[in-house]
C-alpha cells in the first residue's frame, strides 16, 4: 500500500479538474469537466461565468474522481488544491471545496501553485498514464461558491503521516530526477525554470508580453478557427496544411542575449498578413466553406508556427547554456503546460536535447493541459516534505442573539 493517497483539485481557470493519485505514482481516478462551449461564444474565457460553472460542478466532479477511483473520502490522506496563480474566482471554488473535504473528514491541506504542478507532473512515470483509468469526462453548466487560503508549514506530521515514507515511494520511481530545466508553455505562462528540487526554483525566462498559448488562441480567433476545446489545437492541424516558409516573419527578441520570450509582435505580424490576404471584401464572393480552404490561410497558420516555434527554441537553447552554469550535470529538458500537446514544438525541442546531450521529458498530453492530477502529484511532493497546513476548523456555532 501506498504511503499516501491524495485527492487534487484544479480550477484556476477553465476547466475543474478532480484526481486522485498514490505517492507511488499510480493514478487511481481522474474526473475533468469542461467549460468550452461556456465562453467559445465570447472568445475567451468570461471570469463570472467560470466561476459559476465550477461551483456547479465542483461535487460531481470530485464524487466523480473518487468513485472512478473506487475510493471513499475518508480513505484519503491529504487534499492538495491550486493557490493561484489563476482566476481569483475561479480560485475560490476549489479552494472552498479542498478546505470543506479537509475539514469534514480531518485531513491535512495541501496549497499548490499552478506552474509547480505542470512541472512536476514530468515526474510521473510514463507506466502512470498507460495504467491510469480513463478521464471520466463532463460538461459544467451554470450555478455559485467563495472562501480562501492561508500556507503555513508541516501539519502533515502533526496528522500521522510517515513523510519519510513517501520520500521513498516518489524516489522509488520518479521519472525525471532534479534537477531538471522546465519550459511551461500554456496559455497564462511561458516560463523557463531551473528546478533543482520541490520548492526550489530558479527562473531562467519569462514572457514581456503574451504567452504562446494566448498568441494560438488569439491567431486562430482571427482565422476564425474552432476555439474548442483549444484554438491552438485546431491553428496546429490547419498548419499542416500550410508551407511555413510562405511567410518570413521576424523571428522575435534575437537582439535581447536573454532566455525571455514575446509573442506579441508576431502576433501582430499575423494579424496584418491575416487582413491583407483575407480580407472580409476580397473574399465576400465566396462561401464560408470556400474561405477555409483557400491555401494561403494554411500558409498563414503554417508561418506563424514556424517562427514562433523557433523563438521558443532559441531562446530555451541558451536557456540550457544558462542552467548549465549553474548545474553542470544537468541531464533532463522538460517541456510541459498546454502547448507541450503540439507536435510542431515536441519535435524542435526533442532536436534541441538530442544536440545539447540532454534527455526531452513531455508528460502525456492529458496531462499537459489543465488537469487534477497534475495538483494532487503536486501535493504529494509537498507532502513529502512535510509542507501542508491542518484541516481547517470547523465553523463556529450559529449565534444565539
Ligand atoms: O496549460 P493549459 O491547459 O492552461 C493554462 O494554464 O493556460 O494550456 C492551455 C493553452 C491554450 O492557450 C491552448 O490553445 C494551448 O494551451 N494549446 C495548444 C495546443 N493544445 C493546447 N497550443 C498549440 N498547439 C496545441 N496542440
Ligand atoms: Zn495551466
Amino acid at each position: 500500500t501506498p504511503a499516501a493517497v491524495v485527492l487534487g483539485i484544479e480550477s484556476s481557470c477553465d476547466d475543474t479538474g478532480v484526481a486522485v493519485v498514490a505517492s507511488d505514482g499510480r493514478v487511481l481516478g481522474e474526473a475533468i469537466a469542461t467549460q468550452a462551449h461556456v465562453h467559445a461564444q465570447w472568445g475567451g474565457v468570461v471570469p463570472n461565468l467560470a466561476r459559476d460553472a465550477h461551483a456547479a460542478a465542483i461535487d460531481r466532479t470530485v464524487d466523480a474522481a473518487l468513485a472512478a477511483a473506487g475510493l471513499e473520502p475518508r480513505q484519503l490522506t491529504a487534499v492538495a488544491v491550486t493557490i493561484g496563480p489563476g482566476l481569483g474566482l475561479c480560485l475560490r471554488v476549489g479552494v472552498a471545496k479542498a478546505r470543506q473535504l479537509a475539514r469534514q473528514y480531518g485531513i491535512p491541506l495541501v496549497s499548490v501553485h499552478h506552474m509547480e504542478a505542470h512541472a512536476l507532473v514530468s515526474r510521473l512515470p510514463p507506466a502512470a498514464a498507460a495504467a491510469a483509468p480513463p478521464a471520466v469526462r463532463m460538461a459544467a453548466t451554470l450555478m455559485t461558491a467563495a472562501a480562501a487560503a492561508a500556507t503555513c508549514e508541516s501539519a502533515a506530521v502533526a496528522a500521522g503521516i510517515d513523510t519519510a515514507a513517501v520520500r521513498d515511494d516518489i524516489s522509488n520511481f520518479a521519472a525525471v530526477p532534479f534537477p531538471f530545466l522546465c519550459l511551461l508553455v500554456s496559455g497564462g505562462h511561458n516560463l523557463l525554470v531551473l528546478v533543482r528540487g520541490v520548492g526550489k526554483y530558479v527562473q531562467l525566462g519569462t514572457t514581456v508580453d503574451d504567452a504562446l498559448g494566448e498568441a494560438y488562441d488569439k491567431v486562430a480567433r482571427l482565422l476564425n478557427l474552432e476555439l474548442r476545446p483549444h484554438g491552438g489545437a485546431a491553428l496546429e492541424a490547419l498548419a499542416r496544411e500550410g508551407d511555413p516558409g510562405a511567410f518570413r516573419f521576424a523571428v522575435p527578441m534575437r537582439k535581447h542575449a536573454t532566455c525571455d520570450f514575446s509573442f506579441a509582435g508576431l502576433k501582430t505580424n499575423t494579424r496584418l498578413a491575416i487582413e491583407q490576404h483575407l480580407d472580409p471584401q476580397r473574399t465576400s464572393w465566396m462561401t464560408p466553406d470556400q474561405v477555409n480552404k483557400l491555401q494561403v490561410k494554411a500558409d498563414i497558420a503554417a508561418s506563424f508556427q514556424f517562427v514562433a516555434v523557433t523563438h521558443l527554441t532559441e531562446k530555451t537553447r541558451r536557456g540550457v547554456g544558462w542552467a548549465r552554469e549553474l548545474v553542470p550535470e544537468l541531464r533532463h529538458l522538460v517541456v510541459a503546460g498546454g502547448v507541450a500537446c503540439n507536435q510542431v514544438v515536441r519535435k524542435s525541442l526533442q532536436q534541441l536535447a538530442e544536440s545539447e546531450g540532454l534527455e526531452l521529458v513531455l508528460p502525456p498530453a492529458r496531462w499537459c493541459t489543465d488537469n487534477g492530477v497534475m495538483v494532487a502529484w503536486a501535493g504529494i511532493e509537498r507532502l513529502a516534505q512535510g509542507w501542508a497546513e491542518p484541516p481547517p476548523p470547523p465553523p463556529p456555532p450559529p449565534s444565539l442573539s
